[in-house]
């Protein structure tokens, strides 16, 4: 692995030259390709050195230097900053460093741990869940960020898949925990609940322990057996099927993740509003761990909510918000205010909102500069928008791509594999053609795997992609490149479906759907229809109250913006949009139970072509349907 090698070595520095030569010779020649955004792409290329400079010098620190070491560099630097501020009360630097001293004592002294035990931490969104990290960290444990959401099996499984020894739940996860406590007290697991006292045999009361312990720094000696391949958390990641994965991340990627934040221009002094689940990557990376980086103050939300999202930010003066696709969604479907455009916030980083959100995000809210970015927990390669083109999750770079090799290439939706030429070999994707996104597994490119789960890991190897032999990591995203070289997200693997020989992107149709006038949420599938290849689209939804369904209205609006294949065939009403904690929806029940008004109690709408409207769908039109007497 090449950022191993031992200090003093001249890989490093061979490899550091050998690039900016490259650079400089391949420059005018860049200049020429990439117009106009060539001084972008050479600006990004000098971001990508930095990065990389930095990284390198942290790397051959002595004694190691990792992401915890960032923390306490900031809290002696500024220990009465702010570092987080949650329903009011405002905790400093220097408070957490001694509340996670104190938590690490405890845990230390407590005999049902031991030194480098991997410790599962079930929590919500929380400051005690920072502090803990914190002492994990600082006493060398592993820690799996458990989903406050999953319960019993799942929770169990979870719980297995990094064979932790102790568990540390928020005193409003104990029935939670209660739940699995036999098989958890069978496996002789140490159950630690952050309140005073328990009195539940089996669970120790621990948050008395930690007020008492010492707030004293602990030994660095603690940490001495830690090497940039220790697992440093484990953040689960769900799939559209089967139980969640564990997707390790080790502390040479933790170090890596540090930049996000300020490679994309976020300051000190900046205030970050991080509403987003901290068991999951964007929230626990790119929030929490990015802003150690920067030394920011963090405005921590227990969860998201559109109707507080911008009083918040009027209130703490944040200046950089986070989102996913949803959240952005969700902000442009609240009803339009006077003050919408009254907020310091000048920075939005996240990934997965669409050109139409962006746009009316910004013509809604203001000025705000939209860094969209692509990467996954456990994938090897990341793009960045650093041109600011709408709706692009980032932009072939002719330095990045010799880094970081990729590329897209021919999928088979309905096969759900590549497509592969008569010597086995994966086709690239044509130009402004979707791809499935693939990416060179390498020394600087490494992909670590999923926790006890070989079979899953080997799934995302791709082998023989390119050429006889190699090997790549299958990102499971589905993308486009156009003609200025411009990368838009398409889609998931699976959630495409195909309908008259056209792939249909399920997120890009809810999308549409959700910025009509009636719709609140919408939730977009294929469903088999008798008779006929692939699957037709249809749209389980929600509606505004104060907008009553009006299909006509809809008609119109889907007609406009969507081409014929895509539009969903069938409209599914429902009270709620069921989510999980990352708001993916559920679709695979959806699927299942089809559009048969006959079993179905909601209101179901049939798209009708020539009244150019969604009308009521009948049980009679359903039949026709179905014996193939109606065509679709
Ligand atoms: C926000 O900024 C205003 C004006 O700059 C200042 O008066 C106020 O105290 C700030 N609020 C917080 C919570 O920092």
């Amino acid at each position: 692995d090449l950022w191993s090698i031992a200090p003093g070595k001249p890989s490093m520095e061979m490899f550091l030259i050998s690039a900016i030569l490259a650079a400089l010779l391949l420059a005018p020649f860049a200049l020429k390709t990439f117009c106009p955004y060539a001084w972008m792409d050479l600006l990004y290329f000098g971001d990508l050195v930095r990065i990389l400079v930095r990284f390198v010098s942290r790397r051959r620190r002595r004694p190691l230097f990792f992401a915890l070491d960032r923390f306490l560099e900031q809290s002696s630097a500024h220990p009465d900053r702010p570092f987080v501020v949650f329903e009011g009360e405002s905790y400093t630097y220097a408070y957490a460093d001694k509340r996670s001293n104190r938590i690490a004592h405890a845990l230390r002294s407590h005999r049902g741990y031991e030194a480098g035990d991997t410790v599962a931490l079930f929590m919500g969104n929380e400051p005690a869940f920072m502090f803990t990290w914190l002492a994990l960290a600082k006493l060398g444990s592993p820690v799996a960020l458990l989903n406050h959401n999953i319960r019993s099996k799942s929770l169990l499984h979870c719980f297995n898949c990094c064979k932790a020894r102790v568990l540390i739940a928020a005193p409003e996860l104990k029935e939670a925990v209660e739940d699995v406590l036999p098989s958890l007290m069978e496996q002789g697991v140490t159950i630690l609940l952050m309140s005073k006292q328990c009195d539940t045999p089996g669970i120790e009361g621990f948050s008395d322990k930690v007020d008492q312990a010492s707030d004293a720094p602990l030994p660095r000696s603690l940490r001495s057996q830690i090497t940039f391949k220790s697992p440093a958390v484990y953040i689960y990641t769900s799939g559209t099927t089967g139980l969640p994965k564990a997707a390790l991340v080790n502390q040479n990627r933790l170090l890596t993740a540090l930049v996000v934040l300020s490679s994309n221009g976020v300051k000190t002094n900046d205030v970050i509003y991080l509403n987003l689940p901290l068991y999951h990557t964007a929230g626990f990376i790119i929030g929490f761990i990015g802003s150690i980086e920067t030394g920011s103050t963090i405005i921590l939300k227990r969860k998201f909510s559109a109707s507080q999202f911008w009083d918040d930010c009027r209130k703490y003066n944040v200046t950089v918000i986070q989102y996913i696709g949803e959240v952005m969604r969700y902000l442009c479907s609240t009803p339009k205010k006077d003050n919408d455009k009254d907020h310091k916030v000048r920075l939005a980083i996240g990934n997965g909102v669409r050109a139409e959100i962006w746009r009316e995000f910004t013509r809604r809210f203001g000025n705000i500069q939209i860094r969209e970015f692509y990467a996954s927990t456990e994938g090897n390669v990341g793009f960045v928008n650093y041109a600011g083109k709408t709706g692009a999750i980032g932009r072939v770079n002719f330095f990045h791509k010799m880094l970081f090799p990729y590329a897209l290439v021919q999928y088979d939706t309905e096969r759900d594999e590549p497509i592969r030429d008569a010597n086995g070999l994966c086709l690239e994707a044509p130009r402004g053609e979707t791809g499935l996104l693939v990416s060179k597994i390498t020394d600087i490119a490494p992909f670590v795997g999923y926790a006890q789960n070989e079979e899953q890991t080997e799934k995302k190897r791709l082998r023989n992609v390119l050429k006889k032999g190699d090997l790549y990591f299958n990102t499971g995203d589905l993308m486009r490149i156009d003609e200025d070289n411009f990368i838009y997200f398409q889609d998931r693997v699976g959630d495409t479906f195909r309908w008259k020989g056209e792939n249909v992107a399920t997120t890009e149709v809810s999308d549409i759907l959700t910025i009509s006038d009636c719709l609140k949420e919408a939730n977009v599938y294929g469903v088999q229809v008798p008779g006929h290849e692939g699957r037709i689209g249809m749209a389980a939804v929600t509606v505004n109250k104060d907008t009553p369904f009006d299909g006509s209205k809809l008609y119109d609006h889907v007609a406009s913006y969507l081409p014929s294949y895509a539009r969903p065939r069938f409209i599914r009403i429902q009270n709620a949009v069921e989510v999980t904690g990352t708001f993916k929806q559920m679709k695979m029940k959806l699927v299942e139970e089809g559009f048969d008004p006959g079993l179905i109690q909601d209101p179901l709408y049939i798209l009708d072509d020539r009244e150019r409207s969604y009308k009521p769908l009948t049980a009679e039109v359903h039949s026709a349907i179905v014996s193939g007497s109606m065509k679709l």
